[in-house]
């Protein structure tokens, strides 16, 4: 099964996605989380990517796109997975799409995870990242056990560079510029589905499994 997740910055793609990708046995891939693993690495692509991430812009297509296709061409991918931050924009969409066709395949759902800009920039102040695994909390919604330090890996939590809330505001921004189309795109294509993103966690991921089935 092959999933994309669509929704606004701090929506819950990232927090739903790993949920799915658990239930359905299959890799969770976060355009996000490949960036932020680079960036700590100090690689080339990360010091290319930090600049525009900063700034809440998207990273270009140049450096993402090649990225993506190598990665869902990977072995483990081959039963499917749940891609989380990608595509961001039509273009990003109708080259995966292409790339699938040649081999015959395509996506079979984009579940937008929908809520309201004003519930954001809250959500995204409380959010807490690790900096060792990538796990992530709400200091309200989803405390850690122990304050300021990961469950999973022991790492220390952080606030995000980018959920600052003026490069929220920015994110926010792109989102309804250039990722918001893609809700028509995919309801064109028949593939569309949306879930109320603004219930507990667990409901929305039974609303989400109620339709993956
Ligand atoms: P990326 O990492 O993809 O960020 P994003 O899309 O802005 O999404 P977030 O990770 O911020 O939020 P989320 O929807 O996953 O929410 P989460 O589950 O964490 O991208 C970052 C940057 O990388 C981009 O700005 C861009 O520069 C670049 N980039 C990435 N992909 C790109 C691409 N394809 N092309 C170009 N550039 C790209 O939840 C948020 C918080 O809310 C958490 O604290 C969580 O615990 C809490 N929460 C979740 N669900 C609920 C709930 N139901 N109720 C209450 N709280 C909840």
């Amino acid at each position: 099964m092959k999933i994309i997740m669509l929704g606004a910055p701090g929506a819950g793609k990232g927090t739903q996605a790993k949920m799915i990708a658990d239930r359905y046995g299959i890799p969770h891939i976060s355009t996000g989380d490949i960036f932020r693993a680079n960036i700590k690495n100090g690689t080339k692509l990360g010091k290319e990517a930090k600049g525009y991430m900063d700034q809440g812009l998207l990273v270009p297509d140049e450096l993402t796109v090649k990225l993506l296709l190598d990665r869902v061409a990977q072995e483990d991918c081959s039963d499917g997975y749940v891609l989380d931050g990608f595509p961001r924009n039509i273009p990003q969409a109708e080259v995966l799409d292409r790339a699938l066709a040649d081999q015959g395949e395509r996506i079979d759902y984009a579940v937008d995870v929908e809520v309201a800009d004003r519930h954001i920039i809250n959500r995204m102040s409380g959010r807490r990242a690790c900096v060792g695994c990538g796990a992530t909390y709400h200091i309200v919604n989803v405390p850690p056990k122990k304050e300021g330090i990961c469950d999973v890996c022991g790492e220390a939590l952080i606030l995000r560079e980018d959920d600052r809330p003026d490069t929220v505001t920015k994110r926010l921004a792109v989102y309804h510029e250039q990722t918001q189309p893609l809700i028509d795109y995919y309801k064109e294509k028949g593939i569309l589905k949306s879930v109320d993103g603004t219930m507990p966690m667990e409901e929305v991921f039974d609303a989400i499994t109620r339709i993956l089935g």
